[in-house]
């Protein structure tokens, strides 16, 4: 069953529900991963403990396994960049101790695994198809269990429909809305990892017209133009002496971005300064929660080497 949300949070927080997760209960995410994430955890009363990842972004499988209790219901399998996880073997861990896979696809919506959808692996999964043609909403909901749960009817997502009519041509010429926003405002500030912070929001559905950008957008041209781009930023990065995270690119993936580690938070700050100077997206992923960042952790030191480069153009 597939239900589209403005949000993949929205979606996440209804996914959650359907698992029929109680107060008290506790999910284990990776300890990277952004603060949004979180809003569904604090409006629905749910615990959540961080497991470790490493700088390919897996979890080190021994430590996730110690950090099981009795209340640990779920496992979150982040498809980072929308470069799959190993999802045969989060199925068999989860399998194993009596746990759900809630599958994070939010970055790469329309990828596959083996012919598959990324996203429809899990117990539960999530995507945010907004994240890859900039529509003003859109998060889905993809659900296997055949647990029951009647879906409240949400309000449609508010847009302003003036802004879709801009955002929408500007989507198509990425690097001159580069330019163009560079004339109106300052560059953001990608070196703080706070910087990019959100509010809760309230749950909505997908407004119409997002709906029908998704349902007119042609998914697969787009994953073969982002695998392009991605493989142009990589022979890019290399040539500059900078650590894709990657080795390679899944074949099927659809990928939201290169990314790569630098060798410095100072490296990191020159190449988001490039981006901004060459109208190239060159950004920091994710808005880290305050508990990740001021907790003794490698959490930090990997945020501030890890830097994205747009596969919306090279
Ligand atoms: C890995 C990951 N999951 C989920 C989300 C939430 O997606 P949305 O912004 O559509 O709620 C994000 C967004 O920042 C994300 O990066």
């Amino acid at each position: 069953m597939i239900k589209h949300f403005s949000h993949a949070r929205t979606a996440f927080k209804y996914g959650l529900k359907t698992l029929n997760i109680q107060k008290e209960d506790e999910i284990l995410i990776p300890d990277f991963n952004c603060d949004v994430m979180l809003h569904p955890f604090s409006q629905l009363k749910i615990k959540y403990n961080y497991y470790e990842i490493d700088n390919q972004l897996k979890p080190d499988w021994h430590k996730l396994e110690k950090l099981i209790t009795v209340k640990t219901k779920a496992v979150l399998m982040v498809h980072y960049f929308g470069q799959p996880q190993n999802i045969e073997k989060f199925r068999n861990f989860c399998n194993k101790h009596k746990l759900f896979l809630i599958e994070d696809n939010a970055h790469g919506h329309g990828g596959k695994f083996n012919d598959k959808i990324l996203g429809t692996f899990g117990d539960i999964g999530i995507s945010s198809p907004r994240k890859i043609i900039n529509t003003q909403s859109g998060g889905i909901l993809f659900n296997n269990t055949k647990i029951d749960f009647n879906f409240p009817q949400l309000p449609p997502y508010p847009i302003s429909n003036n802004m879709n009519i801009i955002r929408n041509y500007l989507n198509y010429f990425p690097n001159f809305k580069l330019f163009l926003k560079k004339i109106i405002r300052k560059r953001p500030l990608y070196e703080d990892p706070k910087a990019f912070r959100e509010l809760e929001i309230l749950d909505y559905s997908v407004d119409e017209k997002s709906q029908e950008l998704f349902n007119l957008t042609n998914w697969g041209k787009i994953i073969r133009d982002r695998q392009i781009c991605y493989y142009k930023w990589q022979d890019f990065a290399l040539s500059k002496g900078l650590k894709p995270v990657y080795d390679n690119l899944y074949p099927l993936a659809n990928p939201w971005c290169f990314p790569a580690y630098t060798k410095s938070k100072d490296e990191s700050a020159y190449w988001y300064k490039w981006g901004w100077k060459n109208n190239k997206l060159v950004f920091s992923w994710p808005t880290l929660p305050n508990e990740l960042i001021y907790r003794d952790s490698s959490t930090l030191d990997r945020w501030k080497k890890l830097i994205c480069f747009s596969t919306l153009s090279f």
